[in-house]
């Protein structure tokens, strides 16, 4: 048996050069380093530059990752960028991305699943590529939250930050089994009974303005271990593999406290998960292929190695993808 397979190329991310504090932080709201720390793991995230568009830092992440790639932009044909804050209503943030690359075939679009963003993302391009229609893919997560926090809020705007990360990933025949490189499987989920757990409170069909953040933190948290374990188990499922053969768990990076939790629950030794929440804080959508950089510029993510990705946000959304490098 053959099969089409997603490899990953490369990856590439990119967090704005203005830094914030959990100390500055502090200074202006009635919050602490010490709280911030042990109830997250968060110490500093980045936010965008009042000229600085969430178009802006996706081309940077997929300049870094059509580098690291060693591939020219004119080679893909389809962007998915994964975004809950676009420069506009309309067009699609992923066309600007587009233009701004040169690239004027192929298709490129959004997608809007929160924190989910860039494993939905993923499995949407993979299905392309899986078809046969296209060859080769951006997929970006990229993110200015900064825009759509109530910054008086303390029980959220500690928590988000700016920041974009994105792969290319390229069609390649395989045998078809879990020894293969590529997207091995992708697992998604969503279930609109939690929508108001975790929203935006504008829009442009409903008041007519962007919004602000609100979330109810503590049913988040409630329910983010078990929807994350039950979509990894789910991957674990279709695979065959277990806890134990997996190399890398790099997880959406919201919060230290859920991550630590999920791996407890799945048996996934401490070493092996990718953690980088400290630095950036929750980037949404960028928060996965931010990690993921990370870890393959220090040379922890190696070709061949089992790579677990899964994310849980606003929806609720979450999902599971296992990747062999
Ligand atoms: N600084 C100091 N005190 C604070 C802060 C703050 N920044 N924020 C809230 N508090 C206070 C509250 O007012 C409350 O005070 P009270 O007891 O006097 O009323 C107290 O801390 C406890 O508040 P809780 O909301 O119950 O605190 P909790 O322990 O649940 O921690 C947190 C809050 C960190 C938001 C936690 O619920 C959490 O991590 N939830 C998951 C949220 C998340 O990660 N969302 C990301 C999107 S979804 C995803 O990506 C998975």
């Amino acid at each position: 048996m053959t099969a089409i397979r997603s490899v990953v190329l490369g990856c590439g991310s990119y967090l704005p050069e203005r830094v914030l504090t959990n100390a500055e932080l502090a200074a202006r709201i009635d919050t602490s380093d010490d709280w911030i720390v042990q109830r997250t793991g968060i110490r500093e995230r980045h936010i965008a530059a009042d000229d600085e568009f969430t178009s802006h830092l996706a081309i940077k992440a997929a300049q870094a990752a059509l580098a690291d790639a060693g591939i020219d932009a004119q080679s893909i044909d389809l962007i998915v960028l994964a975004t809950s804050t676009p420069d506009n209503t309309f067009p699609a943030t992923a066309v600007a991305v587009q233009h701004a690359l040169g690239i004027n075939h192929g298709v490129a679009f959004d997608l809007q699943a929160v924190c989910s963003g860039f494993v939905f993302a993923l499995t949407t391009a993979d299905n392309f590529l899986r078809a046969g229609t296209h060859k080769r893919a951006l997929v970006i997560g990229a993110e200015t939250f900064s825009r759509i926090l109530d910054w008086n809020d303390r029980g959220t705007c500690v928590l988000f930050g700016d920041g974009a990360g994105a792969v290319v990933l390229e069609a390649q025949p395989h045998a078809g089994t879990t020894a293969d490189r590529g997207v091995l499987t992708t697992h998604l989920r969503s279930d609109g009974r939690h929508k108001a757990k975790l929203f935006v409170d504008g829009g442009p069909g409903s008041t007519k303005t962007v919004g602000h953040l609100r979330m109810e933190g503590r049913e988040v948290f409630k329910h983010a271990v078990g929807m994350i374990t039950d979509v990894i188990v789910d991957a674990f499922n279709a695979t065959g593999f277990t806890a134990e053969d997996i190399t890398w768990f790099i997880p959406h990076q919201a919060n230290k406290r859920i991550i630590d939790a999920s791996a407890h629950k799945l048996h996934i030794a401490p070493q092996k998960v990718v953690l980088t929440v400290d630095k950036h804080g929750n980037t949404s959508a960028a928060s996965i292929p931010l990690a993921l950089a990370v870890a393959v510029k220090d040379g922890r993510v190696k070709k061949g190695d089992l790579v677990l990705f899964e994310a849980m946000g606003g929806g609720f959304t979450w999902g599971s993808a296992l990747v062999r490098w």
